[in-house]
């Protein structure tokens, strides 16, 4: 066993400028701002534009601002992982795209799926090189372009997505007991039925008959995927807290995955939070998937202190969540 503990020691974020509103939302679908506030608490949500435009135009974005405020360049950087449900092509991994854009030459790279718990998944993956020893500086990505693949003739999806882009740097710890100490991480495979892009893998090869079923979009059954998101992230971010002797007390925030801000407000109460402690945007971004927790530390990075407990927990498609325990090391 190693004692080294990997750090978050920079983050930053990207959304595209289009802000995509509910009462714009309200002219293609049968829908209105007050419905879907009251529902979801999302007033509005970014929209990446432009021909050409992908995921990892939104990452790079992110990255580039990450590197500046780190002095971190290119070539040291020795592992990029990027959770992403919407990568730009099927493949290679967007990580690899990214990696090439920025000009990152000495790294490996790929993605990880899990849905909106792709930058959950992908931080305990660089963590655990990190922790090993192996590599030194690790990019952690949540990068998602909804939009490319929400169907907005579907009022119960198209209101809660939107586009965006987070990224942290991971290195070891300078200072003993900071940084990540940590994650539980769940999978349960029984609930692809409720949340899916059922087309455009090997399942449903695109043709012009799935294309014309829509199933080339998300499928979401929003009232199980709503009940389960609730208990998962209440119950692993219960057991992280328990089993690493602390009190909800001890933890100055918590970032949960930004899905509906009811969700957040009942997982808030079954773990005795109060609502100042849990950020909260998901009513200038929606559910941006893979980007909602970076987007969060990115917003609230000069709140937070050093030495402060923080929890990340996450629920999405899969179903996989999970929640990751971590002493701000800057
Ligand atoms: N505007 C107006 N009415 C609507 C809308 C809308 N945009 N959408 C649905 N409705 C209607 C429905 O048709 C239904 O009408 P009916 O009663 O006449 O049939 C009624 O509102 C209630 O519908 P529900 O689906 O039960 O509404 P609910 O309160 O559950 O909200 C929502 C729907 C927002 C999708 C919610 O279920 C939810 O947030 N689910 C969880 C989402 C989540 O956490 N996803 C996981 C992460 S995503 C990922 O991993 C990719």
């Amino acid at each position: 066993m190693t004692n080294i503990r990997a750090a978050i020691t920079g983050v930053h974020g990207y959304v595209p400028d289009y802000v995509l509103t509910n009462h714009e939302l309200a002219k293609y679908v049968d829908t209105n701002d007050e419905w879907i506030v009251s529902r979801t608490g999302i007033s509005e949500r970014r929209i990446l534009k432009g021909e050409g435009k992908a995921t990892s135009d939104m990452a790079v974005e992110a990255i580039k601002g990450l590197f500046e405020k780190t002095g971190t360049r290119p070539e040291e950087v020795d592992f990029v992982v990027c959770g992403t449900v919407t990568p730009d092509m099927m493949f290679p991994d967007t990580a690899n795209i990214i990696a090439d854009k920025l000009g990152i030459r000495n790294a490996f790279t790929f993605d990880v799926g899990a849905a909106c718990s792709g930058f959950l998944f992908s931080l305990a993956t660089g963590e655990k090189f990190i922790a090993s020893g192996s590599h030194k500086k690790v990019l952690v990505v949540g990068a998602d372009m909804m939009s490319a693949i929400v169907d907005y003739q579907d009022r119960s999806t198209c209101i809660i997505f939107g586009d965006g882009a987070g990224a942290v740097l991971l290195e070891p710890a300078r200072d003993e007991g900071y940084g990540i100490i940590d994650s539980i991480l769940k999978s349960d495979g029984s609930g692809v039925v409720n949340l899916h892009q059922k087309a455009g893998g090997s399942l449903r090869p695109a043709s012009h008959a799935t294309v014309d079923a829509r199933e080339h979009f998300v499928y979401q059954n929003g009232r199980p995927v709503f009940k389960a998101a609730v208990s998962g992230m209440a119950s692993v971010v219960k057991e992280i807290i328990r089993r690493n002797g602390l009190t909800a007390d001890d933890i100055a925030w918590i970032a949960p995955h930004q899905a509906n801000l009811r969700i957040i407000e009942s997982v808030a109460s079954m773990t005795d939070f109060p609502m100042e402690k849990m950020m909260v945007n998901i009513q200038k971004y929606g559910n941006t998937t893979a980007a909602t927790l970076p987007l969060c530390l990115w917003e609230w990075e000069n709140r937070l202190k050093k030495g402060d407990y923080i929890i990340l927990t996450a629920f999405g498609g899969g179903y996989t969540w999970g929640a990751t325990l971590m002493r701000w090391a800057y």
